[in-house]
């Protein structure tokens, strides 16, 4: 364990080939994922509050058991909440993983009135990452939930970037008329504020860095639905824990069951993953 920003400690995961990650017990919260190159993939704010009771601006938020706004802080407990680790090791195929856990205690309980326990296991190869994210429900009662990664990809340029893989597919504009419509876009660009739900979305797209000639496979499972979203330029200035331009340098392409609530019954467990692979260097 490592002491990070303001003292927060973090798990610094080393792969053999140079790839890392750097997960805060904060949320379980990676904010840091170096391929082989050593490249950064991931987009941390420089503005980001890592401050006990706020989540913290960038890399993979943990999304449990609430997607946005609702009864719950925004996109719930878990990123909000100091995680055990559970240790690391190397599996057979050569991935180093980390695993962390959360239970309920007196704080979640007091927001949210069941018991659970989520688990969340990092392995990481020369260019993968791949998370498993399974929750538990520990309680006498079903419950229901969202869950999901809310990952901030970093970007050379927004602007010469795009997602491919989800023509044809039912999105919901939330900036937008807020009813289903239908992807006509092989490749979806960006030029303005982007906040769209893809439910029961194609579980492999790809996202396109052409500034810095890197494309990203993110394969989910388990998981029916995608989020794409950017600030743009308004809501990045209404943004305190976000620069102003930081928007040209980030775009999260979110995966989880993030819109029908997912049901599981006492003593259940339900896994779900993300893999993603970098393409090139
Ligand atoms: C996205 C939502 O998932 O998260 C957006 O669709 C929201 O509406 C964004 O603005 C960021 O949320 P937060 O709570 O991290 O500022």
């Amino acid at each position: 364990m490592k002491s990070g920003v303001n003292g927060l400690p973090f798990v610094d995961v080393r792969h053999p080939s140079g790839a890392s990650l750097q997960v805060y017990l904060h949320g379980a919260h990676a904010v840091s994922w170096k391929n082989s190159a050593g490249r950064e993939l991931l987009f941390t704010s420089a503005e980001s509050v890592f401050k006990p009771g706020f989540p913290i601006r960038g890399g993979i938020p943990v999304i449990f058991p609430q997607f946005g706004d609702g009864p719950l802080p925004k996109h719930g407990l878990a990123r909000i909440n100091e995680w055990t680790f559970c240790g690391s090791g190397t599996n057979a195929a050569g991935a180093v993983e980390a695993g962390f856990a959360l239970t309920d205690n007196p704080s979640t309980l007091e927001l949210w009135p069941h018991c659970f326990r989520l688990e969340l296991y990092f392995r990481l190869a020369a260019m993968e990452l791949a998370i498993v994210f399974s929750v538990g429900n520990t309680g006498p009662d079903e419950f229901t939930f969202h869950n999901g990664l809310h990952t901030y990809f970093a970007l050379a340029d927004i602007s010469r970037a795009g997602v491919s893989g989800l023509q044809g597919a039912e999105f919901i504009d939330f900036v937008g008329t807020r009813k289903p419509e239908r992807e006509t876009r092989g490749l979806i660009a960006f030029d303005r504020e982007t906040d769209r739900v893809y439910p029961m979305a194609p579980d492999k797209v790809e996202l396109n860095d052409e500034g810095n000639g890197r494309r990203m496979e993110i394969n989910k499972s388990g998981m029916n639905d995608l989020v794409i979203w950017n600030p743009w330029i308004e809501k990045s200035r209404r943004m305190e824990d976000f620069g102003n331009e930081e928007y040209k340098k980030m775009l999260c392409v979110e995966t989880g069951n993030l819109r029908s609530p997912v049901r599981l019954a006492p003593g259940a467990v339900r896994e779900s993953a993300t893999i993603l692979r970098c393409m090139d260097s």
